[in-house]
């Protein structure tokens, strides 16, 4: 797979990538990173990427020609998804991770100031996504999270002992168990005796059960559309 991002920081992303699981996918060749900055596109002296919004206001925006520019240099073909990081649009998840990870070549187009012209939103990217309710001064760290989201999915990046099987989020959409390593007891607080006593379905049982507690608890909005069986019901 290809990961590009068309960034006017590339210093901001790619040595990020150079560090645990995201340089070990590189270094096994699963994965390879690059970017392009629309600066080296401009064309004045001044080597200008922004200009004022059409109808006024304040801040600048990012021009569409250069993103375009940009965006041809990465190669892109009708396969590429190009990801527009916008705090405008609808949340990245799980599930989009699973969907982007299918495409061979992604492109992230991370903006900076008051946004980028919306053309580039309406004619050059395939997808959109934020990060969450809040605004960032850039596109950078969105792309950042969303790469590592969909990387560490993909076959062999992570080894049989770091499965994304259980983690919240995947399969059933329940939030993850509480996980717990020695010392056995910590701060007065003891590790729950069920994981100590050797009996696998019973822990299976107590895991699941925690799941279901968090999930209803703290992500009401996720259990209310969580696969869940009758025996999860018991086990509430
Ligand atoms: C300061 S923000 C622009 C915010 C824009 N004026 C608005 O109100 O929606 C600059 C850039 O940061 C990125 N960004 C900021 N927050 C984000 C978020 N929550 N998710 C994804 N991208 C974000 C986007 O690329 C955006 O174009």
């Amino acid at each position: 797979m290809r990961i590009d991002f068309v960034t006017l920081f590339p210093e901001l992303v790619l040595p990020a990538l150079e560090h645990s699981m995201m340089s070990r996918a590189a270094r096994a060749g699963i994965v390879k990173f690059s970017a392009q900055n629309p600066r080296d596109f401009a064309t004045d002296k001044h080597k200008t990427v922004d200009d004022s919004p059409y109808g006024g206001g304040p801040g600048m925006v990012m021009m569409a020609p250069l993103v375009e520019s940009a965006l041809t240099a990465c190669e892109r073909t009708s396969a590429t998804a190009v990801v527009l990081t916008d705090p405008a649009a609808p949340l990245f998840t799980q599930h989009d991770a699973e969907s982007l990870g299918k495409f061979e070549h992604v492109v992230f187009v991370c903006g900076h100031y008051e946004g980028i012209d919306e053309r580039v939103r309406t004619k050059l990217c395939t997808h959109a996504f934020s990060i969450g309710d809040f605004v960032l001064t850039g596109g950078e760290l969105p792309a950042l999270l969303m790469t590592d989201g969909i990387v560490r999915l993909l076959p062999g990046v992570l080894g049989s002992q770091e499965s994304h099987e259980d983690d919240s989020h995947s399969n059933s959409g329940l939030l993850g168990f509480p996980l717990y390593t020695k010392p056995a007891t910590f701060l007065g607080e003891s590790v729950p005796e069920v994981l100590t006593s050797g009996n696998h379905q019973k822990i299976a049982q107590w895991r699941r059960q925690q799941q279901l507690i968090r999930t209803k608890k703290d992500r009401p909005d996720l259990f209310c559309t969580a696969d869940l069986s009758p025996d999860d019901l018991d086990l509430l």
